[in-house]
């Protein structure tokens, strides 16, 4: 069998304060789902011996798996969609001060590039090599970031790239995917926190 999980990393300070994007850490809730981490990892991960955890290079990716005893790889690419000019801001200071953005990202949310920064096309894009890899492997989590999860889901899930920004990838939620030769089979495990 192989198996990808997935998960975002835990609550954040911009995630309680609805500010896209930034490197913060995490918030008190977002440290006990790292720590939760470990023990749904020992539940819910057969043979975990072998597994190895993926991170993005933001810090609260690393902190969420900073409690997992396996070895860990760092990716760039797994960085969250760039924001641009908005990164650091609200939803309702994007409307405000960006209001044609806000508006073009509303008409095609797939192909809405952030000024200066991407659009899901693009995360999609760069994340090709780390796609190609996790076909290689048999028992890895990622550790993650919302936009950059819907991507890796729709595609393991054989879901159009188009509709990649609308998939549901809640917090602090550990998604199993059990890939087989012709379809995926996903199990969602909420940490009880
Ligand atoms: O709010 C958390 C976050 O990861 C942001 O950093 C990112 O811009 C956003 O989610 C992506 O979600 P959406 O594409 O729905 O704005």
């Amino acid at each position: 069998p192989r198996y990808i999980w997935l998960s975002r990393h835990g609550e954040s300070q911009y995630n309680l304060e609805g500010k896209i994007g930034g490197d913060a850490d995490l918030s008190e809730r977002g440290w006990k789902y790292a720590r939760k981490l470990k023990d749904m990892v020992n539940e819910y991960i057969p043979n975990n011996e072998n597994l190895q955890v993926w991170t993005s290079t933001l810090t609260r990716t690393q902190q969420t798996g900073s409690f997992l005893p396996y070895p860990k790889k760092t990716w760039k690419a797994l960085d969250e969609l760039d924001a641009g000019s908005c990164d650091g801001l609200t939803y309702d200071e994007i409307a405000e001060q960006f209001p044609g953005d806000f508006k073009a990202r509303d008409d095609n949310k797939f192909e809405y590039r952030y000024p200066g920064g991407e659009s899901y096309r693009d995360v999609i894009t760069r994340l090709e090599p780390i796609i190609m890899e996790l076909e290689n492997q048999e028992n890895v989590l990622v550790i993650t970031h919302q936009a950059v999860l819907r991507c890796i889901y729709a595609y393991f899930m054989n879901v159009h790239q188009e509709d990649s920004p609308w998939m549901s990838i809640p917090l602090h939620t550990l998604i199993k995917l059990d890939i087989r030769a012709y379809d995926t089979i996903v199990t969602r495990i909420k940490a009880d926190i």
